[in-house]
């Protein structure tokens, strides 16, 4: 059978039976993490290491510098799957794609899902380094992974999206954060396409429909996530502040420059949130 016959549902069970041969046990919690934070795969333990174009169906990475592999082993005990770059609309990729793993994972046995990013500052009291809990999203990208025929068996035709990014889970984090004494900003986070950066009217926009934050990811992997049953907790690092608000133009390299000065106390929090996941 060709690959576009078959069926979400066959074609996630292709790519769970392929990796559950190679994994020694279920992961309970899934990881997709943003620009920078790759490096917790070293933190993890017990690793298996399977690379995106072994997985049936499975988008390949085309970002230099992103591995492109799945990675399941523990941290801090806790057994978990780890994607070792992410895909994003702004590559080509299309949004059944980009949300594919989170379906393989839930099928794995995922209950909760962590995702991070790197994101422009909309919200004018927040600063570059500031980590910012989501609270919940706004979705620009108008482009939905639950478009077209229901697969009863994966969700609900009309998933609800009122607690999007779990408040038990948000909970738990801002628990963490302060036994850090780190300090967490929450707020709403905006999805767009990109890859171009937004205008100074489309932040002064975001803002006044309740944006504190944007970004180019995440938005697509929370729908389906909330769609499969999984609870998600988001994370974003503020890297630099949007257009308009600083007078100076954006640049990718300041999001990599912020990302690199904040990585160790980032990865310190996802590292203590983790085990209670
Ligand atoms: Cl300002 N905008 C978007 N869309 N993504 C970002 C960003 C801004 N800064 C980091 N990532």
């Amino acid at each position: 059978m060709s690959d576009s016959e078959r069926s979400m549902e066959e074609k996630i069970g292709d790519a769970v039976r392929f990796i559950e041969e190679e994994i020694p046990y279920r992961p309970e919690v899934g990881l997709i993490l943003g620009s920078g934070l790759g490096v917790l795969a070293d933190a993890m333990e017990d690793v298996t290491v399977i690379h995106y174009e072994e997985i049936p169906h499975f988008p390949v990475s085309t970002v230099e510098g992103h591995a492109g592999e799945l990675l399941v082993g523990t941290i801090g005990g806790k057994k978990a799957v780890l994607m070792k770059g992410r895909f994003h609309l702004y590559e080509g990729y299309d949004v059944t794609a980009v949300s594919f793993p989170v379906r393989v994972m839930k099928a794995l046995g995922v209950r909760s899902l962590l995702l991070t990013n790197a994101a422009g500052g909309v919200n004018t009291s927040y600063r570059p380094g500031d980590l910012m809990l989501i609270r919940d999203h706004i979705n620009f990208m108008f482009r939905n992974p639950l478009i077209g025929r229901n697969e009863e068996s994966l969700g609900v035709r009309f998933p609800d999206m009122s607690e999007a990014y779990s408040a038990k889970l948000r909970g738990l984090a801002k628990e963490t954060a302060e036994s850090l004494g780190l300090e967490l900003q929450e707020g709403v986070y905006a999805g767009l396409l990109g890859p171009s950066y937004e205008t100074p009217a489309e932040i002064r926009m975001l803002r006044a429909i309740g944006a504190d934050a944007v970004g180019m990811s995440t938005v697509p992997e929370t729908i389906v996530a909330r769609h499969a049953g999984i609870d998600v907790l988001g994370v974003s690092c503020i890297t630099n502040m949007a257009a308009g608000i600083l007078d100076q133009p954006l640049s990718h390299a300041e999001v990599v420059e912020t990302a690199e000065r904040v990585k160790e106390s980032f990865l310190g929090f996802v590292s203590a949130v983790i085990p209670k996941l």
